[in-house]
């Protein structure tokens, strides 16, 4: 009767034969290291905030005068209130540690050059959609982190000439960062901007399975059609949506059990992770939740030190290191634009860091390593020593990808194998 049913259902909507193609008998290359379960995390996490989030929807109120209050409530008198609560804070948090390895990944196997382009750029989306995701969740408890920080970040555009000032007043819907301000925030928050990130997370996923998933080698596990003897093809069962255009070498497993596996290893130690943070230490050292925003909003009352979240902090240390609002905005945005332009600023042929040149090696540690620095700049209270080392950290920052470009032209590579090492 349940093979009726399942057959009654694939007859009108492709169910089997979507799960078979994309999930299933997905051809996966099996060497897939630790690096690459950071997407199916993500995946993980994006699902928690959309539900923790629709469950704090529920006793949340969206104005200046209940905002905080009502968190204060969700906290102390709703059932598990707590619980949803740091399950949505550790979980803002935790979306952008295992977003950030998600895409290094990306850079040391090149996994953005072609014919990855456009898939790289939708991840690029989904960054910079998460990013006004979680400055405007940060504002929605209304505590003084909230409202001084969003005070800080949209001022920003009134830097941007002639329009700058309009701008800031259309935004904030009103003339101070207000009850109109949060309540738009909110609206953004909850329903548009969920929305779109699920949307580029479909396309991505779709762009990746089109052209299938690079992996710690960097070389390709597919060839054209009809140029791979009967040996060296793979002998899984692989969806014909696949073997219709290529032919898969004996470098694929299918993704069913054998990446699922892998990743529910990781999903086990990443909740133990999770669930330290959450239930034992969930504001991480002011980290995760910020020691003033326990302060409702007050106008009148700047805190004495403003900080973003330390997600943004790299890049608030960039927009600080300059004296001239205006360029530190347009350097700011240009960091990220930076990592959007990789695929094209990378001229290499080679994808994985394993064949690259030393060269390329060092200038990728000491990148990860700047903009950990960069982080650390944007995070602690300004002193005279920080704003020099943030213009070095920052100079550094986009050297990166000034050297990329220059030696990636006639890089010496290692000979590339054939077939995937481990
Ligand atoms: C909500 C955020 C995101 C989700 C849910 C997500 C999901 C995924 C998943 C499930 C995969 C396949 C598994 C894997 O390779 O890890 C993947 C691959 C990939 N993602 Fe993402 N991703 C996100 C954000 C990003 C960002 C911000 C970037 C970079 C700008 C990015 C770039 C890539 C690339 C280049 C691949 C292919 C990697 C390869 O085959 O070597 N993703 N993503």
């Amino acid at each position: 009767m349940f093979k009726n049913l399942l057959d009654w259902i694939e007859y009108r909507i492709p169910m089997m034969r979507v799960a078979n193609m994309h999930a299933i008998q997905y051809p996966a290359p099996k060497n897939m290291n630790f690096w690459y379960v950071f997407g199916f995390l993500a995946t993980i996490v994006l699902v928690n905030q959309i539900v923790t989030g629709i469950w704090l929807t529920m006793n949340y109120v969206p104005t200046a005068e209940g905002a905080f209050a009502s968190v204060e409530y969700i906290m102390r008198e709703v059932d598990y209130g707590w619980t949803l609560r740091y399950m949505h804070s550790t979980g803002a948090s935790a979306f952008f540690v295992v977003v950030y390895m998600h895409m290094f990944r990306g850079m040391i196997y090149g996994s953005y050059q072609k014919p990855r382009e456009l898939l790289w750029l939708f991840g690029m989306f989904i960054y910079l959609a998460l990013m006004a995701e979680a400055f405007m969740g940060y504002v929605l408890p209304w505590g003084q982190m909230s409202y001084w920080g969003a005070q800080v970040i949209v001022s920003l555009f009134g830097a941007i000439p002639v329009i700058g000032p309009d701008l800031v007043i259309w935004l904030q819907g009103d003339y101070v960062i207000s009850g109109a301000t949060l309540n738009r925030f909110f609206a953004l928050h909850v329903i548009a901007l969920p929305l779109v990130i699920v949307i580029l997370v479909f396309l991505h996923i779709v762009a990746l399975h089109e052209v299938g998933s690079n992996n710690p080698d960097g070389i390709d596990v597919k060839k054209p059609k009809g140029t791979l003897s009967d040996d060296e093809k793979s002998d899984f069962e692989i969806h014909e949506y696949y073997t219709n255009r290529y032919d898969y070498t004996k470098d694929v497993i299918p993704f069913f059990p054998h990446i699922v596996l892998k990743d529910l290893v990781a999903f086990c130690i990443f909740l133990a992770a999770f669930s330290y943070v959450m239930f034992f230490n969930p504001e991480m050292g002011g980290y995760f939740l910020e020691k003033p925003n326990f302060e409702i909003a007050n106008p009148l009352k700047t805190p004495e030190h403003i900080f973003p979240v330390w997600y943004f902090t790299p890049f608030y240390a960039i927009l600080k290191a300059v004296p001239d609002k205006l360029f530190g905005v347009i350097l700011m945005f240009a960091a990220i634009v930076m990592l959007a332009l990789l695929p094209w600023i990378d001229r290499g042929k080679v994808r994985s860091w394993r064949y690259r040149c030393g060269l390329h090696k060092y200038n990728l540690l000491v990148f990860a390593v700047v903009f950990i620095f960069l982080g650390y700049l944007g995070g602690t209270p300004q002193e005279n020593w920080k704003i020099v080392a943030s213009q070095i950290a920052t100079v550094m920052y986009f050297g990166f990808f000034g050297l990329l470009w220059l030696y990636s032209k006639n890089e010496k590579t290692k000979p590339l194998p054939t077939r995937v090492t481990k």
